[in-house]
């Protein structure tokens, strides 16, 4: 599975890149607008700092101005992927870029037949919202199952990407169907490393070795 970064904030994707789990970044409108930065040289900066897939939202609502709109940040980086809302107008334009060779990742998916539009529009990424369903009582992660056997079934090239993670438990649950990759803000990274049995493990090791008085180098 890929780990991707939700986030526009470039310490935490520098921070995290240094670790070498984050394999792209995804942004959308709302994390572009706290970052405080203008939109092209956020990516830009973001592009210097990930090789993988970096999602850079559209933020028109019709065809034609989406089309403008993508070209403007295709030409930052070449890994620059064009996202989409899961409008007529958006899977429009993800049918028209992915037949230009552009990566494209369609999102606000909340149903496995919004799904099945995009991986028919070409898309190269998928993005199903688990935890914004979670919070309105519904299953999330029922819908990545639904979308994983959907894709299954007709050996869709599209990646099923899931977002709006809450914890590691959506990313293992994720991981445990088979979805390509799991796009999380920096704070549920930062928990997969972590285990409470791991900490005391590794104090009591720690204090034993003190005892012998050695040192390896
Ligand atoms: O970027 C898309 C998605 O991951 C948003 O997540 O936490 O705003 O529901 P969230």
């Amino acid at each position: 599975m890929k780990f991707f970064i939700d986030t526009a904030d470039i310490k935490e994707i520098k921070d995290l890149a240094a670790t070498g789990m984050v394999d792209g970044v995804t942004t959308n409108p709302s994390l572009a607008a706290k970052s405080g930065k203008k939109f092209v040289d956020l990516i830009a900066e973001i592009c210097a700092v990930v090789p993988g897939p970096v999602s850079a939202e559209v933020t028109a609502l019709d065809h034609e101005t989406m089309m403008k709109e993508a070209a403007v940040l295709r030409k930052i980086a070449k890994n620059v992927t064009i996202k989409v809302p899961l409008t007529p107008d958006g899977l429009k334009t993800c049918k028209a870029l992915s037949n230009d060779g552009c990566m494209v990742n369609v999102t606000l998916c909340f149903s496995p037949a919004q799904a099945l539009l995009a991986a028919k529009a070409g898309a190269s990424f998928i993005s199903p919202f688990v935890g914004r369903l979670d919070d309105i009582g519904a299953d999330g992660m029922a819908l990545i199952q639904d979308i994983c056997t959907i894709y299954k079934a007709y050996s869709f090239k599209t990646e099923v990407l899931v977002a709006s993670i809450r914890g590691p438990q959506h990313v293992v649950a994720a991981a445990k169907m088979g979805a390509h990759v799991s796009t999380m803000p920096p704070s549920t990274l930062r928990q997969m490393f972590n285990h409470p049995l791991t900490d005391k493990g590794l104090k009591a090791f720690m204090d034993d070795w003190a005892k012998t008085g050695q040192s390896i180098i």
